[in-house]
């Protein structure tokens, strides 16, 4: 079967254990390697495919990642909604610790990242609409199997793609708040863009690892984050156990 949902884990989530495993492909791109190979398998009854963002044993930091052969080996298999699982942290005040987060908007800080598909050999300029940086029907699934199953989940708010792999200052975090951020991750762009580029449907599923720079007195430590994540993965697994079932053969998105 060929899967057209994939979900790309990101820290915390390098391997999804609910995923009776088919097969791994090692796939490689005009844009290089992906990240790690595609596990395909099923998963509540569907084909899916798995992809380890920063790699199947955590090496890539954010800004290395290969966001276009990522996304790009996802739309080649025949893929058509993307799940990006991420680790964030939480700028507003009921983004706790352990609280899951479908964001709707988001603005990017990052630079240096090869952004785009459509740089080289152009016929002409391409601009894709990213109005609504998401996907309003997967996001609205995703939300859906969150409330069935009673989690404690935010369901609109606006993510800000940091550059990393450093953590933010507390400043950056209040600069953040004021442009109307709610969370903060490394990973968020350009993957979402490319993913529009591509005309993949495309949403977030983000787990608040720790309160975001400044938001509580003293330093944000990695142990607060890991063990933050061992809790909010596991809630992300029965969610998308609920959540893929519920996926119709949606529009581009
Ligand atoms: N900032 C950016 N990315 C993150 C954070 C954070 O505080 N926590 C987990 N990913």
């Amino acid at each position: 079967m060929t899967p057209s949902i994939a979900i790309i884990g990101g820290t915390g989530l390098t391997a999804l254990d609910t995923l009776k495993i088919t097969y791994r492909e090692t796939l490689s791109t005009p844009y290089g390697e992906p990240s790690s190979p595609v596990i395909r398998g099923e998963l509540g009854g569907r084909a899916v495919a798995f992809l380890a963002r920063h790699g199947p044993r955590h090496t890539l930091p954010p800004h290395k990642i290969n966001y276009r052969a990522n996304l790009w080996a996802l739309h080649r298999i025949g893929v058509k909604q993307v799940i990006a699982v991420a680790a964030v942290g939480g700028i507003r005040g009921d983004m706790a610790p352990g609280v899951l987060a479908f964001p709707d908007q988001l603005v990017d800080y990052t630079w240096g990242r090869h952004c785009t598909f459509f740089e080289d050999n152009l016929s002409h300029v391409t601009h894709v609409d990213f109005t609504e940086p998401y996907c309003g029907e997967l996001r609205e699934r995703l939300i859906q199997a969150a409330r069935a199953l009673n989690l404690d989940a935010r369901e609109s708010c606006t993510y800000a793609a940091a550059q990393g792999p450093r953590l933010e200052t507390a400043a950056e975090i209040r600069r953040m708040e004021r442009d109307g951020c709610d969370i903060v991750g490394m990973t968020g762009m350009p993957e979402a863009a490319l993913a529009r580029e591509l005309d993949l449907c495309y949403a977030a599923c983000a787990v608040v690892a720790n309160r975001a720079a400044g938001k509580v007195p003293g330093a944000i430590t990695m142990a607060e984050i890991e063990r933050n994540l061992i809790e909010g993965m596991g809630k992300v697994k029965t969610l998308l156990a609920r959540a893929v079932p519920l996926l119709g053969e949606v529009a581009s998105r």
